[in-house]
């Protein structure tokens, strides 16, 4: 059975794009068979942060129907698969959010994990990244105002029936007024799936358009990222 997981966040900048890119490397480099969606439509960067700008056939034209998605599928660090989305106005207009449940059922036959980059907030394309997926964690940064969104996002998710497995905590720093992982725990009533520290080993791969678990390997974030890979590959096989 394939794992369709969306990864969700109220606001942008919060890493979640990150998360997914260093997490989908992880599990690649663990012989996992994943596969990587940017359904941020709008905003796609996922390609970028990959260093893969240069893919012609994006998911935009797949969406926008007459292209297979065999086409936009390229190969990502590790031999993870990757499915971006192009940058140009007149492609986003073109796309038909719609046929989006169609590539997710498409890409879960042929891959153990899908992991989905949605927009950030609740929008109806927020909405509808989340709903495609089988599970959702909710990307947060340790204070209050994205806990209390999170927790939206975790209502909503339950509504639309998609499981919320955890949280990952991101940008964090220890400071005395961050929120720390017991009290995320109790309060989103999910387990924290991991902490990824805010790191400048990060910032320095995505200038360079590429993973920080490759580029930078002994980073902190990079630990934790394989950390989270670890994890997620363990909850699957006691399912
Ligand atoms: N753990 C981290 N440490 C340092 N910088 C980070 C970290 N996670 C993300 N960033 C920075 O924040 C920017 C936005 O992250 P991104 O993953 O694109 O957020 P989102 O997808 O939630 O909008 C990245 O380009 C990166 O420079
Ligand atoms: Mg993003």
């Amino acid at each position: 059975m394939s794992r369709v997981i969306v990864l969700a966040s109220s606001k942008g900048g919060a890493g979640k794009t990150t998360v997914v890119a260093n997490v989908g490397v992880a599990m690649a480099q663990l012989k996992q068979e994943v596969v990587v969606l940017d359904a941020d439509i709008m905003m796609a960067n996922l390609g970028l942060l990959l260093g893969l700008e240069e893919q012609r056939v994006t998911l935009h034209d797949v969406l926008a129907g007459g292209v297979k998605l065999s086409d936009a599928i390229s190969i990502g660090q590790e031999g993870m698969r990757v499915v971006s989305s192009g940058v140009s106005l007149e492609g986003i207009q073109k796309a038909k959010l719609e046929r989006l449940k169609k590539v997710v059922n498409e890409l879960s036959k042929k891959f153990e994990f899908l992991l989905i980059d949605g927009p950030s907030g609740l929008d109806r394309d927020a909405i509808t990244a989340i709903s495609i997926a089988q599970e959702v964690i909710l990307v947060v940064t340790p204070d209050i105002a994205s806990l209390s969104n999170a927790f939206k996002t975790k209502l909503i998710a339950e509504r639309l029936n998609v499981k919320p497995v955890g949280v990952v905590t991101t940008r964090v720093t220890w400071k005395d007024f961050e929120i720390p992982p017991e009290k995320i725990n109790a309060t989103m009533e999910l387990p924290v799936l991991a902490s990824i520290p805010e790191d400048p080993a990060v910032r320095r791969s995505v200038a360079l358009g590429e993973p920080v678990v490759t580029h930078s390997p002994k980073s902190k974030a990079a630990r934790e990222f394989k950390k989270l890979a670890r994890t997620l590959v363990k909850l699957s096989g006691t399912d």
